[in-house]
């Protein structure tokens, strides 16, 4: 691969996996990013989506790999991974960044995770697991605190339900964990592991998990995100190394779990410093979209690093000080066509079912000196161009020399972009995703 050139085949259908290629392209111009299943709509000279790759099967990623001769395949996307992509890379001898099956278990499911963390000294809350409803009932009733209730298995950040009274955890008790409801303020870091013991802090970043202003509605994968994290400093992240990056990483060699690539631990930050809510595989989404337009150094070399199991003697990432804060444009409430009858309503995401294709305009006039836009779940279609595919169809990035600069940036051109149904909250950046109502938006 050497220090110029690099093909990289980048695994992920997501803004994240935009942010990620734009961040291989931007930070070695020479190398090629082939981006499967990618978004049709993203293809530059040096950014190659290939649509007709899934993240059902990962065969037909092995074959692309080998006759396109990628130097590496970089899997982000958390079904790929729990699924087992990397294994296959593996077992055919494919250089490949990510989890394997086994180690994905961390995000797959939470009580293997609560367990191990337990037993490796990695600080969480109390918690306790139930198959019967009837006994988690109990349960709640029977504690003196608030608990959370979370759903079981991979729940693309719909699984949780923060919960007051008891009688609102019994409503949402199922097959669920129980924890100790924690009061503090919600942190997400972002650490990239080699494998070999050795790592490298990503950027910190704070995500915006309700649907709706003011941090109502429903918990869902986020609406959107800031970084830096404004609680975010030194002595934070040392903290944050001895109290559960230290641990976890015994936890994973002592469990024999192979694990390259970025761990996102979920925590909350209290009086006694962070906790561990939940470990996930891959790097959040749309906290990625904050994130990766701040790193600055080459993320082949540091690629390279985590390959080669040497991120130990790497130096820490050069990282912007450039403020990012990202908005969501998510496919909201529109009319339910059938054969051009009129079948009622969509609600929309996060809220249930919503509708797809509706041609998407306006993105030409985001301001490309003031902001990113990176494409989720939209498509190409033969006739209408591009157009909404899913729930969080497109991420918008203010970037500026302050917050204020930033979130202001990311208002001004989100205004631009239109498609049937589009919705996004006004406050990302502007109230924190806690009690306390407003943000400083200075710096
Ligand atoms: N934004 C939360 C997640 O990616 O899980």
């Amino acid at each position: 691969m050497g220090t110029s050139g690099g093909r990289v085949l980048l695994v992920d259908r997501s803004g994240r996996g935009h942010a990620y290629a734009e961040l291989f392209s931007r930070t070695r111009p020479d190398a090629t990013v082939f981006y499967a299943p990618g978004c049709s709509a993203i293809t530059t000279e040096r950014v190659v989506s290939v649509p007709h790759l899934s993240l059902s099967d990962p065969l037909p990623l092995v074959e692309f790999a080998r006759r396109e001769e990628v130097d590496f395949v970089f899997v982000a996307n958390a079904v790929a991974l729990t699924g087992g992509f990397v294994d296959v890379f593996r077992e055919h001898g494919i250089p490949v960044i990510g989890p394997d099956r086994a180690a994905s278990r961390l995000e797959a499911s939470k009580s293997y995770t609560k367990d191990l963390c337990r037993h490796y000294g990695v600080r969480v809350a109390e918690y306790a697991w139930f198959d019967d409803p009837e006994e988690a009932r109990g349960y709640v009733r029977a504690v003196p605190y608030a608990v959370v209730v979370k759903a079981e298995g991979l729940c693309g950040g719909n699984g949780s339900f923060v919960c007051d009274t008891a009688e609102d955890a019994v409503r949402a008790i199922d097959t669920l964990m129980v924890e100790r409801r924690l009061h503090g303020r919600e942190i997400s870091f972002f650490t990239l592991l080699d494998g070999r013991g050795g790592h490298l802090h990503l950027p910190l970043a704070l995500d915006y998990p309700k649907s709706d202003d003011a941090n109502r509605g429903v918990t869902c994968g986020g609406m959107g995100a800031i970084s830096p994290h404004p609680l975010e400093d030194a002595r934070l992240l040392e903290e944050y190394e001895d109290r559960i990056l230290a641990p976890l990483k015994e936890c994973i060699r002592g469990e024999g779990l192979r694990y390259t690539g970025v761990v996102y631990v979920g925590s909350m930050l209290t009086d006694e410093g962070p906790y561990l809510l939940e470990v996930n595989v891959r790097l959040g989404d749309p906290e990625a979209e904050a994130v990766l337009p701040r790193v600055e150094s080459d993320f082949f070399g540091v690629c390279r690093a985590v390959l080669d199991g040497t991120l130990a003697d790497h130096p820490s990432l050069r990282v912007s000080d450039l403020y990012t804060c990202v908005v969501t444009l998510a496919q909201g409430r529109t009319r339910h066509l059938s054969r051009g009858r009129n079948k009622g309503w969509y609600v929309g995401w996060p809220y249930g079912r919503y509708g797809k294709g509706y041609p998407i305009t306006g993105i030409e006039r985001v301001d490309p000196a003031r902001c990113r836009v990176f494409l989720g779940e939209a498509e190409v279609h033969p006739e209408k161009g591009l157009v909404s595919d899913g729930g969080r169809v497109v991420h918008v990035v203010g970037l500026g020399a302050t917050r204020r600069e930033a979130v202001e940036n990311a208002y001004a051109n989100v205004g631009h972009v239109h498609f049937e149904g589009m919705r996004y909250r006004s406050d990302i950046g502007r109230v924190l995703p806690w009690t306390e109502p407003a943000l400083s938006a200075g710096t």
